[in-house]
């Protein structure tokens, strides 16, 4: 390549750097100037695997993948600009803080050293080899060497010799929250995580109040999963569809018995109307979050390849089994008159999963689909003085509690 080519390519670089963050700022997912400076700065490209596009690097919407398992999955990845911005601001960063990172990839470290400045410090521990040493050379050719500290541990363990943090930004989907997070958070510090709740993640800035954590923002998003030894494995049911292929069911809280459900793709299809419309262009992640927290029998929904579940359109991937055998998910259809959408709950066997799922579906709308009000985190050991009405959610470390504006 000539110095006249790699000019070039650097100017299209800056290019689409910007593009993208004036829609990350159009879009409100950009509000604080520091973050908005940071994101025009820090060159993506130099961070992303070899091969990957200008288009890619700079999608604001979109995951670059770093690293898969022998099955294919993806174990590490470049974040979404959105979700890293969006968790850099709930983190509440100033000049001069200190940040631990937990998850590396260099990308977000070197985002982060641009907002927090040289006065400020950041350690970015990473579980895979692979992945610290390819973040420590990224950011040494960005001329982030000397502002980021990236280490190799397993990030469920206390990182040693580690003295007390601003923030701790989580960059790896988390079913707990470990002591060695909470540790080493200064009194007025803030914890962000990717929290699975019941099958359903948020990202949750929470703050100290007494002996627990208070959530100060949540924002939706998705993460890989954590390795290690704070890796958790929900249950996977596979109801096999008479077609061929299976549809997985995903159970945090899995039901007593689940032998009910077998034979239930050859049952016959059933199909209730919730009377509840889906006004266009707004989000309804709330009521994931609220079957997570209400709906008995929740669990994730993926249609296996060669299935009926897979060659439909319009259903989302959360549903829920009933004791006699049924179950049913979450899809939309055309209203009756024909005006606009409803929420729908589709499914096979008769019995009580279907109107399970409407009766959530209407009790979120007459509650004012709403969001929760506030997640809380209640490590062991400590008082625990549970908000009234929360809903319970057992852990390893602790209990965490949602309260919603208007229980069920
Ligand atoms: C989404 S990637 C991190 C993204 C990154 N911060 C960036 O710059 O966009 C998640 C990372 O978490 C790491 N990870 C998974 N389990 C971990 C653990 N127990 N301790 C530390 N890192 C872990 C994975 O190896 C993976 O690289």
């Amino acid at each position: 390549m000539t110095t006249a080519d790699s000019i070039a390519d650097s100017d299209e670089a800056s290019r689409a750097r910007q593009e993208m963050v004036d829609k990350l700022v159009a879009s409100g997912m950009i509000t604080s100037g520091d973050v908005e400076r940071a994101f025009r700065t820090v060159p993506r490209e130099v961070f992303m695997p070899e091969g990957t596009d200008l288009a890619a690097a700079y999608n604001p919407d979109d995951a670059v993948a770093a690293k898969r398992d022998e099955h294919g999955r993806i174990i590490s990845s470049l974040s979404a600009p959105f979700i890293q911005a969006r968790m850099i601001e709930q983190a509440e960063l100033a000049p001069g803080m200190s940040v631990l990172e937990i998850g590396s990839g260099g990308l977000n470290a070197a985002l982060i050293a641009e907002v927090v400045g040289p006065g400020g410090r950041v350690v970015s521990v990473d579980i895979d080899p692979d992945i610290t040493t390819n973040a420590g050379a990224a950011l040494d050719a960005a001329g982030y060497g000397g502002r980021v500290e990236v280490l190799l541990a397993d990030a469920e363990h206390p990182v040693p010799d580690l003295d007390e943090v601003d923030a701790v930004i989580v960059t790896v989907g988390a079913w707990d929250i470990p002591p060695a997070w909470t540790g080493p958070l200064a009194p007025d510090g803030r914890l962000v995580v990717p929290l699975r709740m019941n099958n359903v993640t948020r990202s949750i800035a929470f703050g100290r109040v007494g002996d627990h954590l208070e959530s100060t923002s949540l924002e939706v998003c998705g993460f890989v999963p954590m390795q290690g030894d704070g890796e958790h494995h929900e249950r996977v049911f596979e109801l096999p569809d008479p077609r061929g292929g299976a549809v997985k069911l995903q159970f945090d809280v899995t039901p007593k018995d689940l032998s009910p459900l077998d034979g239930v793709l050859a049952k016959p299809r059933t199909e209730l109307r919730s009377g509840v419309d889906i006004p266009r262009g707004v989000s309804f992640a709330d009521l994931h979050l609220w079957f997570a927290s209400f709906l008995p029998g929740f669990c994730r929904v993926a249609a296996g390849e060669g299935t009926e579940l897979a060659e439909e359109r319009r259903w989302f991937p959360f549903g829920t089994v009933a004791d006699d055998g049924s179950f049913a998910y979450l899809a939309i259809g055309p209203t009756l008159e024909g005006i606009g959408d409803e929420f729908l709950a589709r499914g096979w066997g008769e019995g009580d999963a279907g109107p399970a799922l409407v009766a959530q579906i209407q009790a979120w709308a007459d509650a004012g689909r709403p969001q929760p009000d506030s997640v809380a985190f209640w490590p062991n050991g400590g008082d625990r003085d549970l908000p009234k009405g929360a809903v319970v959610l057992e852990k390893r470390h602790g209990l965490v509690t949602i309260s919603w504006p208007a229980a069920p």
